[in-house]
């Protein structure tokens, strides 16, 4: 942890202006102590990969994106499931993130997801947490949070067309607050852990 506090990059995997997941993002940065301080990236600039654009230099949204996970404490991403997998979206950012030498190496990872279905992103959960041990990265295996039924946990204007949503469940509130705390903790134990292996 810096002397600026606990540093979160905070992603979401959603383009959609009301996207359940973008609110669930916004609730757990409100929700979080004070000493955790968060940046953001809209993953919605990244190219599709490709390896002739790669050897010429990464482009500038890459680079940037890849500067901001290095200087992250912990990633956190907030994941609809596409297609019981993961969105595009973010499998292209990660298409670029996870190339060596990969900024996810030992990176602490935490992540949460929304839908309005009963399973709250168990698939893509699961997906993802595979994914990112291509780096490896360090995925908090718990507390987990899947929000189902999440049309109901958000206000009403959640459902208007143009209008972001915000998460009005207050129970959904307190474990995303558990969360990103298990999150700052569970970085710290990774990170010592980390450098006494690296010694
Ligand atoms: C979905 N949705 C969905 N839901 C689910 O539980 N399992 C799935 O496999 C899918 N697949 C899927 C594919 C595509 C292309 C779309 C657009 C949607 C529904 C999805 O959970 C719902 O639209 C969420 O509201 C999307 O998240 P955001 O945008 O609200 O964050």
């Amino acid at each position: 942890m810096s002397e600026q506090g606990f540093r979160i990059l905070g992603l979401a995997a959603s383009l959609r202006r009301t996207s359940l997941n973008r609110g669930l993002l916004r609730a757990a940065r409100e929700a979080s102590p004070e000493d955790v301080v968060y940046d953001g990236f809209d993953l919605g600039r990244m190219p599709f990969f490709n390896a002739d654009v790669e050897a010429e230099g990464d482009p500038e949204p890459v680079a940037e994106f890849k500067q901001k996970i290095q200087a992250a404490d912990a990633v956190l991403i907030a994941s609809p499931e596409y297609d019981y997998a993961v969105p595009g979206v973010l499998v292209t950012a990660l298409d670029w993130a996870l190339r060596p030498p990969t900024p996810l190496r030992h990176k602490p990872v935490g992540i949460i997801g929304a839908s309005p279905g009963a399973s709250g992103t168990a698939r893509s959960q699961m997906i993802l947490r595979q994914i990112l041990l291509h780096a490896p990265a360090y995925v908090m295996p718990e507390p987990q949070i899947l929000v189902g039924s999440a049309r109901q946990r958000f206000d009403e204007e959640g459902n208007l067309a143009d209008e972001e949503g915000n998460l009005a469940d207050e129970e959904t509130r307190e474990r995303l607050e558990r969360f990103v705390i298990a999150l700052r903790e569970w970085s710290r134990r990774m990170q010592s852990s980390v450098e006494i292996r690296e010694r």
